[in-house]
């Protein structure tokens, strides 16, 4: 469906494809050339199964309207697979146009990075190389939930720089809708199907479409907030009867939207200091398509516009580990990237995991958004907790002027849960303390709120308790 290069045939190891200077012994940031491979995109395609669930579709059988689903997650549509559709074929699709894409016929590894796979056992990819036709070549899963498709592009880069493989196609590919409870309001709203695949080849870091740096990381504490409880070994070592509940994808969606946040930023500020990178430096932020509002978040913490976000969601939903190569691939149909421009990709998912890696765009023209860059968000000095609470709220809701007043509560203001979750989270990174998802409820008006972080405040010690003597209440 989006298949946006085309390229011929060449030897990975001997013909590099599009090098910025073939004699030019230093990668992206100056400094000398590793020694070893490194991994090179050399094509890209999306694919998208035909059928689409629009959010009118889905609000004629669940408690749900268009209005909330776009103001909480920037989503208008989403595709399904039909009954019998498996995430095989859609990856298949995907995989097939993106070594058109790359001009290949063959690799020597796939890898696909899913959460859904078609079965517990064995793994997708070898039945997705083999529908290739490409038996022989390695082949082998990765499962990172929606970190995956950036995990995948690690262990890519592994193949090739330990001269393992010369070529690697990876395909993310999820359906959710088979694994989503369809009557779950929260969750079927959010997920949509999909498949995005990248071919790899062994090139050199100074080339365009070089994937040079990564960060990667995890922390199995959160196991339990992005969860499919039956179908593996826990639950069929302890027996007993499986619920409905159980075989379907829950997540704990507000704690999983603060993890998002904090994890995906730290994540993107990890890999740029490996890559010696600026945030000024970069053009296009391509993060995991999770929620509009969570990218809209990483963004401005990284002090970055909206603008700079490569974004796609409102016609495809959360597409699992296919989100971030599907996104690439619609900026590439678009043209919103130019070759040589510099591009950062962040995702997040359950595990929890996290990763990032930077590369120099290898294809297309565009229009780049260097030169627009917010350099920091609101740093005004605020002289009571207050002001500092109304400055917040400011930020992060088009609240009308008038009816911010101590005695206003949130409901009154209008501003929704993830609004909530946004000014906890700015109160713990701003003011150093923490406030629970259920301690700011619709019903808490502004001065409740200003008296609930001095206490906060008192409670955390010498140095926020000095600087809380001066946050009080106006009014
Ligand atoms: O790729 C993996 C990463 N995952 C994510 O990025 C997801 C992060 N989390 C989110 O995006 C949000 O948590 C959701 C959009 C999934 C849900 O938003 P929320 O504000 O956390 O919803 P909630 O489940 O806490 O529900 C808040 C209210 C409830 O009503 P009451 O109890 O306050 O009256 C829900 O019943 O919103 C209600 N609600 C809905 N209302 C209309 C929940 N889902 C819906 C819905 N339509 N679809």
């Amino acid at each position: 469906m989006l298949s946006p290069n085309s390229r011929t045939d060449q030897n990975p190891l001997t013909d590099p494809t599009d090098p910025t200077d073939p004699t030019d012994p230093t990668d992206s940031a100056g400094r000398p050339e590793a020694s070893h491979p490194v991994a090179v995109i050399c094509g890209l395609a999306g694919w998208l199964p035909p059928r689409v669930v629009t959010n009118e579709e889905l609000s004629q059988r669940l408690d749900t309207t268009d209005a909330w689903i776009r103001t909480r997650t920037g989503i208008g549509r989403r595709h399904f697979v039909d009954p019998g559709q498996a995430t095989s074929d859609l990856a298949v699709e995907a995989g097939r146009r993106a070594l058109e894409s790359a001009g290949l016929a063959t690799v020597d590894a796939v890898i696909v990075a899913t959460t859904t796979p078609d079965h517990s056992c064995p793994a997708t990819a070898p039945v997705v190389a083999g529908r290739l036709g490409l038996t022989g070549a390695a082949a082998f899963d990765v499962s990172a939930v929606c970190t995956g498709f950036v995990y995948g592009l690690a262990s890519a880069a592994g193949l090739i720089a330990a001269g393992v493989a010369g070529r690697v196609l990876l395909i993310g590919a999820d359906t959710y809708s088979t694994i989503v409870d369809p009557d779950d309001r929260a969750n079927a709203i959010i997920f949509g199907d999909g498949a995005g695949a990248v071919v790899l080849r062994a090139g050199r870091a100074g080339e365009l479409g070089a994937v040079t740096h990564f960060d990667l990381g995890s922390d199995g504490a959160g196991e339990e907030l992005i969860m499919v409880a039956a179908g593996g070994s826990r639950q069929r070592s302890a027996g007993g009867a499986v619920t409905r509940a159980d075989q379907h994808f829950a997540m704990r969606g507000k704690e999983v939207y603060r993890h998002a946040v904090t994890r995906m930023a730290g994540s993107a500020r990890a890999v740029l200091e490996r890559a010696d990178w600026k945030i000024e430096d970069f053009d296009h932020f391509v993060p995991h398509q999770a929620n509009l509002r969570i990218l809209h978040s990483v963004a401005d913490e990284l002090g970055l516009p909206g603008t700079a976000c490569v974004t796609n969601i409102e016609s495809v939903g959360n597409t699992g580990a296919a989100s971030i190569p599907l996104a690439l691939a619609d900026a590439a149909a678009r043209q919103t990237v130019q070759p040589g421009q510099r591009v950062l990709l962040t995702a997040f998912g359950g595990g929890l995991t996290w990763g990032s890696c930077v590369l120099r765009w290898p294809d297309l023209t565009a229009s780049g958004t260097r030169g627009n860059r917010k350099t920091t968000e609101e740093t005004a000095e605020m002289s009571t907790t207050y002001e500092q609470l109304v400055a917040i709220i400011a930020k992060l809701h088009d609240a009308d002027p008038e009816l911010v007043r101590p005695e206003a509560s949130f409901a009154e203001l209008d501003v929704d849960s993830l609004t909530m979750v946004e000014i906890s989270m700015r109160l713990e990174r701003d003011l150093g303390i923490e406030v629970a998802d259920n301690e700011l409820r619709g019903d808490l008006t502004l001065d409740e709120t200003v008296r609930l972080i001095d206490d906060k405040l008192e409670a955390v010690g010498s140095s926020a308790g000095s600087a809380s003597s001066t946050h009080r209440t106006k009014g």
